[in-house]
């Protein structure tokens, strides 16, 4: 079976290992791929955020399936051009895609479909900005998130009112372009953040979708969630003092609501959701919609799922996906993310790494090949990710394999799920404060 797969990153590398694992051969093509991903197929340069381009190739090679990694291709429209040639695409419509490539159309499709979420917002014009925040009642921060894509840099949580007028202004002045003259203020919400992995197949006259299990990102660059946010420094799952009623809780508050959403809205879902949900005193709330999986999430999923990855990913793309649980491995999965020197505000490229035998999987993330050698190549340089009975075994499993791989500068949490640990062990709930 020829799979292309959209995307370069660790997220894409944890895929395509999965994807090979399946029981059914795969030739594996990946756009633009990477060096790691070379080593697992080929490569073809292809510019993701042009339809054309990639439909083009669609056209010319066939592929049986393209799995999406990333969401910039699905909301400039890439789905929905390979779709119109008939062939079977892991990814969303470009109008469904919008529920992560704009934070006003999520938030106006959260309101209309009752599902619970912070107060909110959506202004386009300088003076009504200014007079928000000048009447700000819904208390600090102040968060303000620029509508469109802004590679994870579009949210402020702003602690005063002069940091948000100034937040705001740089945002209408066009920080990000047309993705900031356009912005959300959301009141602030307290609580346990989490990552919920829905696979989604829904159009007119079919609704099915199968929760993965929740996981917790750390997204800051230091242990103790200290330091400025990252991409991710890692994830795992599922959470030990997460019960089956607050899963149960997730599913009807914001699942249920988002599937028949998208369907009473007459859209097309063939792919994955994830929630980004905080957990607040009053029960879940829906921060946002992503429309791709997470990273370092995937990698961690990836771990857990004890499916055959290409027929799952087939089912929900041909539309014939039937609402199921999946199964997965009754294991805590952990994957941690090795960062390059001067991440996340640089990314020092081309330092050599040692590579012995971690014994854990090795993913690789921004890496390169020079001369033999792999050498960093961007922020997020790889991950390592296993699964065990219990997360303080999965844990130690890691630590054991650090010594495994490294670099000069190289940046690690050690303190995955850490939190979390003790948070169980102290007999606590999603409920409770950390
Ligand atoms: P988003 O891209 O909307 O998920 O926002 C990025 C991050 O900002 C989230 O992962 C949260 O940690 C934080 N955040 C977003 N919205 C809120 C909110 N209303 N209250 C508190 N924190 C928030
Ligand atoms: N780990 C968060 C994300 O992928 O957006």
């Amino acid at each position: 079976m020829k799979i292309l797969l959209l995307g370069s990153g660790g997220r894409e590398h944890a895929l395509a290992l999965k994807l090979k694992a399946s029981a059914t051969a795969v030739e594996l093509v990946s756009a633009p791929g990477s060096d790691a991903l070379a080593e697992l197929g080929t490569c073809v340069k292809l510019d993701l955020e042009r339809p054309v381009e990639v439909a083009q190739w669609c056209a010319a090679h066939r592929p049986d399936l393209v799995v999406a990694g990333p969401e910039v291709p699905l909301v400039a429209g890439v789905a929905d051009a390979i779709r119109a040639l008939g062939i079977p695409v892991f990814g969303h419509d470009a109008a469904t895609a919008h529920l992560e490539g704009s934070k006003a159309f999520a938030k106006a499709f959260m309101q209309r479909h009752g599902i619970p979420t912070a107060a909110s917002h959506t202004i386009t014009d300088l003076a009504a900005g200014e007079a928000l925040v000048r009447g700000w009642t819904h208390g600090f921060p102040i968060v303000l998130k620029a509508d469109g894509l802004a590679a994870g840099k579009g949210v402020v949580l702003a602690q005063t009112e002069a940091e948000a007028l100034e937040t705001f202004r740089a945002f209408m002045a066009g920080q990000f372009g047309d993705a900031s003259r356009t912005v959300v203020f959301e009141a602030p919400l307290v609580g346990m953040e989490l990552s919920l992995h829905v696979l989604v197949d829904v159009d007119a006259d079919h609704a099915a979708y199968a929760l993965l299990p929740a996981c917790q990102d750390h997204k800051r660059i230091f242990e103790g969630d200290q330091g400025p946010n990252t991409g991710g420094m890692g994830a795992f799952g599922p959470l030990p003092f997460l019960r089956p009623e607050d899963i149960e809780r997730m599913r009807v508050d914001l699942v249920e609501p988002t599937v028949k959403g998208l369907q009473k809205d007459g859209l097309v879902a063939r792919g994955v959701l994830f929630l980004g949900v905080m957990w607040t005193a009053q029960g879940p709330e829906l921060l946002e919609y992503n429309v791709r999986f997470g990273d370092p999430e995937t990698q961690v999923l990836m771990q857990l799922l004890d499916e055959d990855l290409v027929s799952l990913l087939l089912e929900v793309a041909e539309g014939r996906f039937a609402p199921r649980t999946l199964k997965l491995k009754p294991h805590t999965a952990i994957a941690v993310v090795l960062a390059a020197e001067g991440y996340p505000e640089t990314a020092k490229k081309g330092v050599p790494i040692t590579l012995g035998a971690p014994g854990t999987t090795l993913i690789h993330a921004g890496t390169k090949r020079q001369d033999g050698q792999w050498v960093t190549n961007g922020g997020r340089v790889m991950n390592l990710a296993t699964s065990a009975p219990d997360l303080a075994t999965a844990r130690d499993a890691i630590d054991a394999s650090l010594s495994q791989v490294q670099w000069p500068g190289m940046q690690v949490r050690r303190d995955i799920g850490l939190k979390a640990l003790r948070h169980a062990q102290a007999g606590k709930t999603v409920q409770d404060a950390w």
